[in-house]
């Protein structure tokens, strides 16, 4: 059983994925029209890359249809692994991204002593996908993420900043569940789960479309604490 932060463990909670993947099914591509600014995310795919020697092994994890991040990383000569849960986004990452390799996961599967083990990579980037989870399962996933970095393994997110646990909001004609925190706290949790914070920033975002409301997304770059 592994012991995530603040005692839960993934022993203790329920797993609950309803309607997740089958949403970004249905979103695919539509996805990439309603967010067509990626200038922080690219931004922080550029520090990943100025740190990183060619030919690193990289995980995205919540790759989407692989546009911008996987692109980015496989372009630079990374060796991309992209995971996602989600069939149809995936089938849009394979046909965007040629020359990375995909597998169709749960990122809960990945944890320690979990079904699957990919390895250990240089760098993980999970940019807007652990927003998907409900608040409890958060920190274990940033423990997960722990466990597949090398020491001293660098990791890049975002999250969007809100106090929300497993909130359903209309998103590109479905229905997500989303969770957020504050930024003071999204700092705690991510310190608490054993990494140093070496760069934030932060923008207001209004996508393409009207029925995601402007937000405001939190990127971070961060060190594996060994
Ligand atoms: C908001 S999208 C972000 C996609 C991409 N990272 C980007 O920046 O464009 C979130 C992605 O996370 C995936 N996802 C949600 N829950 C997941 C889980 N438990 N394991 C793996 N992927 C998940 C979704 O299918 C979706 O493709």
């Amino acid at each position: 059983m592994v012991k995530g932060t603040y005692g839960i463990d993934y022993g203790l909670i329920r797993i609950d994925r309803t309607g997740q993947a089958e949403a970004f099914d249905a979103i695919g591509d539509r996805y990439d029209e309603a967010f067509r600014q990626k200038k922080g995310q690219l931004s922080a795919g550029a520090w990943l890359l100025a740190c990183l020697p060619s030919g690193s092994r990289v995980l995205d994890l919540g790759c989407g249809t692989g546009l911008p991040t996987t692109r980015q990383l496989a372009d630079a000569g990374l060796e991309v692994v992209g995971v996602d849960l989600s069939p149809g986004m995936l089938r849009l990452a394979r046909q965007n991204v040629p020359g990375a390799t995909f597998h169709r996961l749960d990122l809960a599967d990945l944890r320690p002593d979990g079904p699957r083990d990919l390895g250990r990579f240089a760098a993980v980037a999970a940019f807007f996908s652990l927003l998907m989870l409900p608040r409890p399962e958060i920190p274990l996933a940033l423990r997960t993420v722990r466990h597949l970095l090398v020491p001293g393994g660098l990791f890049v997110l975002s999250m969007v900043e809100a106090d929300v646990d497993d909130f359903p909001i209309p998103f590109l004609g479905n229905t997500i569940r989303v969770s957020g925190y504050l930024r003071e706290e999204l700092y705690e949790v991510i310190e608490a789960s054993g990494f140093e914070i070496l760069r934030e920033s932060s923008c207001t975002y209004a996508p393409a479309v009207a029925d995601v409301p402007p937000e405001e997304q939190l990127f971070l770059c961060c060190r594996r604490r060994d």
